[in-house]
């Protein structure tokens, strides 16, 4: 009887033998930041790569500064010359350095002599990542970027194996970790933006640059990868104007909580045969979306296919430790596969130019100079600009939040701007998904 028991909790990993013959891959780090690190650290740790057959070892970093104390065992190489590190031999190489220059010179260069990569540059993919993946073709081997867009969460391996799956026409998904984290601040404890924003500056979970979080950027370089990622080819970034959410505020939050709303950093694309259209910024979601109920620092990607409806994935979308993780897997998975085998192939066509996203309602905030008008009021003066509230908020201040039906950006941006000029009344309007 014991014996059974005994069996019977053995854990799924006890329980799995590692393969007798394990097999060293050498990887090679291009950076040695918290990415990198992270790393460094889980290789020699990760018990679970031994069951599937491998080791992996780092042999060597590339950084800027060799003199820098790092949180990683010591590394036999560790160099801040890439000529040097380049002559390296590896397996695979993990590129984690965060900017587009010097990274693509290095990733061609690597890929132009047959080694597979595995990268968390999203910068890096976004602005060159179709280029980057005809070149491994051509070579015949692989660049892999599961980490580069909901960075815990293994979606786009699976997207890219999977053709019927991966034929997506929209797409709505939290890809900025920060801006959820600031905007669940501001609605669970009603602080000001600064104070929230320090908290996640304290967390450590800001980018060095924070206005790549705050204005969108990040999400739009996010949104441009994931268009590519999917089969839609490459978006024109520089039309993707994202908006940022350091104009809200914790009222905002309570005000669409009062709608049964609440409001989330979106990066939102659809496409109609062959046209485009998108937008970065914040967004009040209903209760009911399964993007609404990502609090903190969760990401997540809701998609809606031709052939498999709703699909939804979320998960943890940043953190060096969850990063290093996926990016493991994916050095594995470079060398477990033969070179064409499984990987994204983002096609190089571009989109043309993008259309104007679709009309949508508004959650439009209104401050008004001194009296604050009643809700009959407010209906009559915005029904006299073709923008009809569904509903309106309780004033809190001199302000009121109008749900406003849905109508195109190009026909609200004058109507607003009418509004304040004859009345003296200040808008800021959020999307209403
Ligand atoms: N942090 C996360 O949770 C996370 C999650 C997903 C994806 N990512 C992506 O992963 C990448 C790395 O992020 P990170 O947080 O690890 O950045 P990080 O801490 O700033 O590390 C960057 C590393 O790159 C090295 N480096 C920078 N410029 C270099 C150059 N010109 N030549 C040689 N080395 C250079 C730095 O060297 P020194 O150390 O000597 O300065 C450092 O080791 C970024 O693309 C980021 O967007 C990060």
């Amino acid at each position: 009887m014991s014996a059974v028991l005994e069996r019977d909790v053995v854990s799924p990993i006890a329980a799995v033998q590692p393969k007798s013959a394990v097999r060293t891959v050498r990887v090679g780090l291009v950076g040695l930041g918290r990415v990198g690190q992270a790393v460094a650290r889980l290789a020699p740790e990760a018990q679970r790569l031994r069951v599937a057959g491998y080791r992996v070892r780092v042999v060597g970093a590339l950084v800027r500064d060799v003199s820098k104390r790092r949180r990683c065992p010591r590394l036999a190489r560790i160099t801040s010359n890439a000529a040097a590190f380049l002559r390296g031999d590896y397996d695979v190489v993990v590129e984690a350095l965060g900017t587009v220059q010097p990274a693509r010179s290095i990733v061609s260069r690597l890929l132009g002599r047959g080694i597979p990569v595995v990268t968390a540059n999203k910068e890096l993919v976004a602005a060159h990542g179709p280029e980057l993946v005809a070149l491994a073709k051509q070579r015949r081997t692989t660049i892999r970027y599961e980490a580069c867009a909901l960075a815990g969460v293994p979606f786009l391996g699976a997207l890219a194996a999977r053709p019927l799956v991966s034929d997506v026409n929209e797409l709505t998904a939290v890809v900025n970790g920060t801006s959820n984290f600031i905007l669940s601040k501001l609605e669970a404890e009603q602080c000001a933006f600064d104070a929230a924003l320090e908290q996640a500056q304290a967390l450590g979970l800001t980018e060095p640059d924070s206005s790549r979080d705050l204005d969108g950027i990040d999400a739009a370089d996010k949104l441009a990868l994931l268009a590519s990622v999917i089969g839609w080819g490459t978006l024109p970034r520089h039309q993707l104007r994202p908006q940022g959410i350091r104009a809200l505020t914790a009222a905002d939050l309570a005000a669409a909580r009062s709608f049964d709303r609440t409001i989330k950093p979106v990066a939102f694309a659809t496409r109609i045969g062959t046209a485009v259209s998108a937008f970065v910024g914040p967004a009040a979601l209903p209760l009911s979306n399964p993007l609404a109920s990502l609090h903190g620092t969760l990401n997540g990607i809701r998609l809606h296919g031709t052939f498999v409806g709703d699909l939804f994935f979320s998960g943890p979308g940043a953190g060096p430790d969850i990063t290093a993780a996926t990016i493991l897997d994916d050095v594995v998975e470079s060398v477990a596969t033969t070179p064409t085998a499984r990987v994204a192939t983002p096609p190089v066509t571009p989109i043309s130019p993008l259309v104007a996203p679709p009309p949508t309602g508004w959650l439009i905030r209104a401050t008004f100079p001194g009296f604050v008008p009643d809700a009959a009021a407010l209906t009559r003066l915005f029904d006299a600009h073709d923008l009809h509230a569904t509903r309106i908020s309780e004033p809190i201040d001199r302000s009121r939040w109008l749900l406003v039906a849905p109508i195109g950006h190009e026909a609200l941006s004058p109507a607003l701007a009418c509004i304040d000029a004859t009345h003296r009344i200040q808008t800021h309007a959020i999307r209403s998904l």
